[in-house]
């Protein structure tokens, strides 16, 4: 066959189904160079107007995961998962749920990503760990998945090197927002992972990637369907962000908000149902539990126990961090120099929740970027934040605020106020998770 990528591009611009063998050289090819940008940004275009079937969208993931390294993990003894979230504000669930899973027997080598905008990012909050190494070789990357049962690292090997360069073209020429090609995107590194089973956390609501709930739900469907299309076992759960997850956002306080919940000492009720929700998918998806109800259980049992913290402070130490940061947080975890309480400036219920403004608020407070190439102050953000329906006056703040200088924090205490509508009356708020349940490839 000869291969001349502008027929591809044009095929697509016109409405066509394009044959898995089309895909997969014009990734081949872009991967190599012989594709140019030019004309990956033009075939990008034409994807978000003409959008991609499910067996397309496979296809396209299945040719990206091939443009760089697999991970294969079948020395491991037991099953191999990991959870992905499509990023909200306090959302740190994968410090709980990664070693959750290990202590129920559930190998996670989570290979996670930076924080950009509104959004964190797991990488980012394991920097304001002193010493822990997010960037470890591959032989001490999979020592610590064997000894923890869990790591969570950037990424080693090169896993989807298509994607990445096709991100970057996504991101300067208005195409980020295709389902088809955020889909293949996301897919494409998990596949190369090695996964054996993985669960999606899809937020929905005023914080998320997919403000509404039907684009989430059509996200969540096209994951789903896709991944098990491409041979990966995937369910996936939507999840509610029109309120931030925890009640703290900002690198290290996320850290701190995750070690109080692994020990017992603080549990924000939204986050805890949406970690457990996800564990329990995933331990039935990976067998260790025979039902979604027994894996709850197992969840439950993990982290009451102390295991699961167990298996958090093993995996910090053998990635370098101190080997008693769970009992001295206080000594391994820098304080910003200004801490106060914020108060909203009238009086009354919180009746909205602008999270996406929440999250600019740690952006502005120097805890998150702007640009992929910012600097990070891991000790900014807020905590103690107020959620849906909560009752706000003289007493009751609407977060306490860390920041590293006076101008910050007063630009980020403006932000948090314009964020949070008072009101006479708590939302009728639907605590989601809607889950999407997992297919097997061959009913797709
Ligand atoms: N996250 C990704 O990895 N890719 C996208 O396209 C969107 C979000």
């Amino acid at each position: 066959m000869v291969f001349l990528p502008q027929e591809v591009i044009a095929r697509k611009r016109d409405g066509n189904v394009l044959t898995n063998e089309e895909i997969a050289a014009f990734i081949a090819g872009f991967a190599k160079g012989s594709v140019s940008h030019a004309q990956a940004a033009a075939f990008a275009m034409a994807t978000y107007f003409q959008d991609m079937t499910m067996p397309e969208r496979v296809a396209l993931t299945l040719a990206m995961r091939d443009s760089g390294d697999v991970l294969d993990w079948s020395d491991l003894d037991g099953p191999v998962a990991d959870k992905h979230s499509t990023g909200g504000v306090g959302d740190n669930v994968s410090l709980m749920l990664a070693p959750i899973m290990a202590a129920m027997g559930v190998y996670v080598p989570m290979i996670s990503g930076r924080g950009l905008g509104h959004t964190g990012g797991t990488l980012d909050k394991f920097d304001a760990i002193p010493g822990y190494q997010t960037q470890p070789d591959n032989d001490l990357f999979r020592r610590v998945v064997r000894q923890a049962g869990c790591a969570i690292i950037g990424q080693t090997a090169d896993l989807a090197p298509a994607d990445k360069a096709l991100y970057a073209i996504r991101d300067v020429t208005g195409t980020v927002e295709s389902i088809a090609l955020i889909t293949a995107s996301i897919l494409s590194k998990k596949l190369a992972a090695g996964l054996g089973a993985l669960v999606l956390d899809v937020k929905t609501g005023s914080g998320a990637f997919m403000p509404t709930l039907d684009r989430s739900r059509e996200l969540a469907q096209s994951l789903v369907e896709v991944a098990n299309g491409a041979g990966l076992k995937t369910g996936a759960l939507i999840t509610d962000m029109n309120e931030p997850l925890a009640s703290a956002a900002g690198n290290g306080l996320e850290v701190r908000n995750a070690v109080e919940f692994l020990t017992g000492r603080h549990q924000d009720p939204r986050l805890k149902e949406v970690t457990l929700s996800l564990c329990a998918v995933l331990a039935e998806m990976t067998g260790v539990a025979g039902t979604v109800g027994a894996g709850r259980m197992l969840a439950e049992s993990a982290l009451s126990s102390g295991r699961a913290t167990e298996r958090f402070a093993i995996m910090v130490h053998a990635l370098g961090g101190p080997g008693d940061f769970i009992d001295n947080l206080d000594s391994h975890l820098a304080t910003a120099p200004i801490i106060r309480d914020v108060f909203a400036q009238g009086t009354g219920t919180i009746s909205a929740i602008d999270t996406r403004g929440v999250g600019m608020a740690v952006v502005a407070l120097g805890g998150g970027r702007s640009t992929p190439t910012d600097d990070i102050d891991h000790r900014v953000g807020f905590d103690r934040l107020a959620g849906l329906g909560t009752r706000l006056d003289a007493h009751t703040p609407i977060a306490r605020i860390h920041a590293r200088d006076e101008a910050s924090a007063i630009e980020a205490e403006r932000r948090i106020r314009a964020a949070y509508v008072l009101g006479d009356a708590a939302p009728a708020h639907a605590l989601i998770p809607d889950a999407v349940p997992y297919t097997t490839s061959q009913e797709i």
